[in-house]
């Protein structure tokens, strides 16, 4: 298997290091347990979640003086300059706060040229997502490809929805207000499975590695998408908005996949907003009705 010097990288040799050392953190919290505390509805947050965004703030001081950083707990550095990182030091804490192993610490890279405007996307560069119970290391910078624990990652090749295991995310704040629960639902019936894993970096690297053929969420944050995007570019997939529209890191919409169920998948979302071509399934009142006549037939 092939791999690369770390030494063609520009920016992710020294990020690795800083995520690997905070995945080590996140990995002693996991074990020894940590208390939970609600943001709100529920969106749950811990002291890893803090304490692991101060480490990565501290090393990106150290080593990138230059850079600005936008954490999820709240670091907020340097956001004129040319590069800002987005951290989210913990991606999973629900699943982090309850012993399930699958979380991860996601570091993107955005350059923003001088006159890039505050509502406009600079260019994604580079990216780290880090999985301390896998051990598993997803790098990539742009042009050079995606990379795993420093071997080549490319998308699957399946080419229909039929064929593909997808997955998703549910919003943790206003969930009344999602209507993902019906795309869920017709995923499911058209697919080989929906995985809700609860890491949406994660599922954006499983994308990139060809475990996942695809994913989509609604309301997600720069720190949640910014180095799983550029994963999925360079390992040779698509990211766009559900119209298949640019995807912006302000955009709340992201359907990632391999390329070649994009254009299925795009139209799926069309005929649903719709309201066209829906599976039917029967309502918990309708299958009560009939598990209620068969046994009445018995
Ligand atoms: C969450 C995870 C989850 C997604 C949620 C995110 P957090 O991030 O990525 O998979 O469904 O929308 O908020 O809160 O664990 O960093
Ligand atoms: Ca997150
Ligand atoms: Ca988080």
């Amino acid at each position: 298997m092939s791999t690369k010097a770390t030494s063609a990288f520009q920016w992710t040799p020294k990020a690795q290091v800083i995520a690997k050392e905070a995945g080590a953190r996140l990995r002693e919290f996991f074990e020894q347990g940590v208390e939970t505390e609600y943001k709100g509805d529920v969106d749950l947050v811990t002291v890893a979640d803090r304490t692991v965004e101060k480490l990565i703030h501290t090393r990106l001081k150290e080593v990138f003086p230059e850079h600005g950083i936008y954490g999820e707990e709240g670091t907020r550095e340097g956001l004129e300059r040319a590069y800002r990182w987005y951290v989210d030091p913990l991606d999973g804490t629900t699943n982090f706060a309850h012993g399930f192993p699958q979380f991860c610490v996601s570091m993107g890279l955005e350059h923003r040229p001088p006159g890039t405007a505050p509502e406009q996307d600079g260019t994604l560069v580079a990216a780290v997502i880090y999985d301390p119970m896998r051990d598993e290391l997803f790098t990539a910078e742009r042009g050079q490809g995606a990379w795993l624990n420093g071997k080549p990652i490319h998308v699957s090749a399946t080419q229909v929805l039929g064929e593909s295991l997808v997955s998703t995310g549910f919003p943790s704040r206003k969930r009344h207000a999602s209507p993902n629960i019906h795309f869920y639902q017709e995923f499911t019936l058209r697919s080989h499975g929906v995985r809700r894993a609860g890491s949406a970096a994660l599922d954006l690297a499983f994308v990139a590695s060809g475990r996942l053929e695809a994913f989509w969420e609604f309301n997600l944050n720069p720190w949640d998408t910014t180095a799983g995007v550029l994963l999925v570019e360079e390992a040779g997939g698509s990211v766009t908005d559900f119209t298949g529209g640019t995807f912006a890191l302000d955009s709340h919409e992201i359907l990632a996949s391999n390329g070649h169920i994009h254009g299925e998948l795009t139209a799926l979302f069309d005929d649903m907003f719709a309201g066209r071509n829906l599976e039917p399934i029967p309502t918990p009142a309708e299958y009560a009705a009939q598990r209620a006549a068969r046994e009445a037939s018995k």
